[in-house]
């Protein structure tokens, strides 16, 4: 089978690493991938936006799956473009990724489906959004409608700041369109969790539970990011959340989108904020999470090409997956500067050094031969051991060996689930 994988990140590096490892991949393409790809993919320079590229690449190269890794190609239609072509694209359509594109959308669907969440307004007029803040009072939470790659959200501890970030995103229009409606919701405390499953529009299978570090600096302060660090499996999911989980949130989800006619085929991403023996849906994503991807990948036993393959073909009903049974950490080396603006072309060392750990790279290009930084978050260490401790102990010290200057990442990767006794 002929692959392409479409994508730059961590993430897509996992996916390459994992399909480079099926035996049915006999080629496998990468668009635009990055340094490390380039050892385990042909990379081809077409932008992961690019959708008339993608699909004159696919139709040449003879693509027979494509695997799509962020959520932009999914929003614009990726793999409806592909569909009419007559190419079969792992992901949802347009349509279904608008769980992902509007949060209005989103909060509207589940809250017919009595999906628990937080209390929530939409808005279009910043007047009744700044009323409904009024009457609601702080903390509150107030959201950008569309994508925003993860700038859209702010966390108010007060009303005055809350009124400020609606007057930001609706009058300032500082993330352009995606402001033109606003979320309010109420603040939600607890655990976050990431829940990922894999759909095929009827039959949900559910992947590995894993947990991300959202905030740049240790003890989960300072601004968020797209995730600095990640491990597999999550303890604060027992058995019973789980099945209540998939009870709640993930099924009436994927049935309410079959039912209206526009199915759920690929990763649903739940983000969970877990109260004992509950759980609200925070956010979905339409794709893997990233950092979790890197945890769950070199935890997957089963083929990868297998899962979806079924999940494009409407299969997965009987399908199962195996997991390896140990602990999997990511620890995310990031650029000086991540998560705000970052210098590129740092030369990176030591990661040939490297050999308790899988050194996803996800931020990197080569100059002159040379390996340099190309990003805020560069490089994903991840590493399995018996028990969540061995497995931070290997990432860390796989970090260790590793340096550019201005290299920072967090310290404390995984102290949920130690705290929690994992160990
Ligand atoms: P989102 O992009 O919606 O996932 O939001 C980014 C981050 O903001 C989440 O991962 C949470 O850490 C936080 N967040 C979002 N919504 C809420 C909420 N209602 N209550 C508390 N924290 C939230
Ligand atoms: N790590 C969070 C995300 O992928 O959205």
């Amino acid at each position: 089978m002929r692959v392409l994988v479409i994508g730059s990140g961590g993430r897509e590096h996992a996916l390459v690493w994992k399909l480079r490892r099926s035996p049915r991949v006999q080629a496998l393409y990468c668009a635009p991938g990055n340094a490390g790809i380039a050892a385990d993919a042909e990379c081809v320079p077409i932008a992961a936006d690019d959708l008339p590229g993608l699909e004159r690449f696919a139709r040449e190269a003879a693509i027979d799956l494509t695997v799509v890794g962020p959520e932009l190609p999914l929003t614009l239609g990726l793999v409806d473009r592909f569909a009419a072509a007559g190419l079969r694209a792992f992901g949802p359509t347009a349509a279904a990724a608008r769980l992902e594109g509007s949060k209005a959308f989103t909060k509207e669907l589940c809250h017919q489906h009595h999906v628990p969440g937080a209390a929530f307004g939409v808005f279009r007029d910043p007047a009744d959004a700044t009323a409904y803040i009024r009457e609601v009072g702080a903390p509150v939470v107030v959201k950008a409608d569309g994508l925003a790659s993860g700038k859209g959200v702010f966390i108010c501890p007060t009303v005055a700041e809350a009124t400020r970030a609606v007057d930001e995103l609706m009058r300032g229009r500082v993330l352009g369109d995606a402001g033109t409606q606003v979320v309010v919701e109420e603040f939600l405390e607890g655990e976050e969790v990431s829940f990922m499953a894999l759909s095929d529009g009827t039959t949900v299978l559910p992947l590995a539970t894993s947990q991300d570090h959202k905030r740049v600096h240790d003890g989960d302060r300072g601004p968020n990011t797209g995730g600095m660090g990640a491990y597999s499996p999550a303890p604060v999911v027992g058995p019973a959340l789980h099945e209540r989980v998939m009870r709640e949130i993930i099924e009436p989800v994927v049935h309410g989108l079959a039912r209206q006619g526009t199915p759920y085929v690929g990763v649903l991403y739940a983000g969970l904020m877990v109260q004992g023996d509950r759980a609200k849906l925070l956010e979905f994503n339409v794709r893997f999470g990233d950092p979790e991807a890197q945890v769950l990948l070199v935890r997957l036993r089963s083929d990868l090409v297998d899962l979806l393959e079924r999940a494009t073909a409407g299969r997965l009903a009987g399908a199962s997956v195996d997991w390896d049974p140990r602990a999997a950490v990511c620890v995310v080396l990031a650029a000086e500067g991540y998560p705000g603006a970052v210098e590129r072309g740092r030369p990176i060392a030591g990661v040939d050094e490297v050999t308790e750990a899988v050194v996803f790279h996800a931020g990197t290009r080569l100059s002159d031969g040379a390996l340099v930084t190309d990003g805020g978050r560069v490089l994903g260490v991840t590493a399995l051991g018996d028990t969540t401790r061995e497995a931070v102990e290997a990432a860390y010290g796989a970090a260790a060996r590793i340096h550019w200057p201005g290299m920072h990442y967090r310290r404390d990767i995984g102290h949920c689930a130690l705290a929690r006794g994992a160990a």
